[in-house]
């Protein structure tokens, strides 16, 4: 589900300064609850045996199996008992200090729209499927909790260095496109993957996309594309140590070494990239 940028130009009329705004549970139609229901089924078949155990944990312990929407009070309820956050309503996407704001102080920010039955296979702009079931399991794992609130911090200070490209790229590398290596499988935790059906079964499956043990300068370094499936994905060997390098990189003299980097093309192999697997790039190929 690509999401390039959280930048909205005009704030609606009805979002509060914040941008958050009611999610107004009552009002979604039961055609809007079926497309959750239909989505829901759909990946909940897919996802055992792909999803971390991390994601499917949590969506057990938020009982987002119940039918319909979920209504975002009673779901913060829970994950408030979990970890501390809770799940916010935006109209769609915010400014990225707004967005940084709601991450540092453990809310995250969710559409309250969903997408229509004819789009249930790709929808650019983030809805409530991709950004609840896609990303709210993970927020139940009190290690990727800490990881995001740590995110959220440190994009605070990358907006006043002008860094925010380098940054950005973490978080569609782990947050959105992440696979994490579970025993001696790797699995999905990404929300850009578990919330689309065709990529679950791409990002572990296809012999195309290139696999490259998680390194943070490089991935910072890397290019991403919005439109199509990940060319390549970034391999974390635990939470626990995403959240370790995130918590022990002085961000500011990184930003400053990598400025004077040139960017990584996408499917770009490096010398010192620690391959998981070589990808034949067979699926762009065949797509031009
Ligand atoms: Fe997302």
């Amino acid at each position: 589900m690509p999401e390039e940028t959280h930048v909205l130009t005009a704030s609606p009329a009805d979002a509060a300064a914040d941008w958050t705004i009611a999610q107004n549970w009552s009002n979604y139609t039961p055609e809007e609850h079926a497309t959750w229901d239909t989505l829901f089924a759909r990946q909940s078949r897919l996802l055992p045996g792909r999803a971390s155990e991390a994601w499917m944990r949590g969506l057990d312990v938020l009982r987002l199996d119940k039918p319909g929407i979920p209504d975002f009070d009673a779901l913060s309820d829970r994950l408030m008992k979990l970890t501390g956050w809770q799940v916010v309503a935006v109209p769609g996407l915010v400014p990225d200090d707004v967005f940084f704001d709601h991450m540092a102080n453990r809310r995250f920010v969710a559409g309250n729209f969903i997408r229509r039955p004819d789009q249930l296979d790709y929808l650019q702009e983030p809805d409530v499927f991709h950004d609840v079931f896609g990303h709210v399991p993970m927020l139940a794992d009190p290690i990727f909790a800490d990881y995001l609130e740590a995110y959220g911090k440190g994009g605070q200070r990358a907006l006043g260095l002008n860094a925010l490209k380098y940054l950005g790229r973490l978080y569609w590398y782990t947050v959105e496109f992440g696979l994490v290596k579970e025993g001696d499988d790797l699995r999905i935790y990404g929300a850009g993957i578990v919330s689309s059906a065709a990529e679950s079964r791409f990002a572990l499956g296809s012999s195309s996309p290139h696999r490259i043990a998680f390194d943070l300068p490089r991935v910072m370094r890397t290019e991403y594309r919005i439109d199509d499936f990940q060319q390549n994905y970034f391999v974390i060997p635990s939470f626990d140590e995403l959240l370790r390098v995130t918590i022990e990189t002085d961000f500011s003299p990184l930003y400053a070494r990598l400025k004077n980097k040139i960017d990584i093309p996408v499917a770009t192999l490096l010398p010192d990239d620690r391959i998981i697997t070589r990808g034949s790039q067979e699926y762009v190929e065949q797509r031009q």
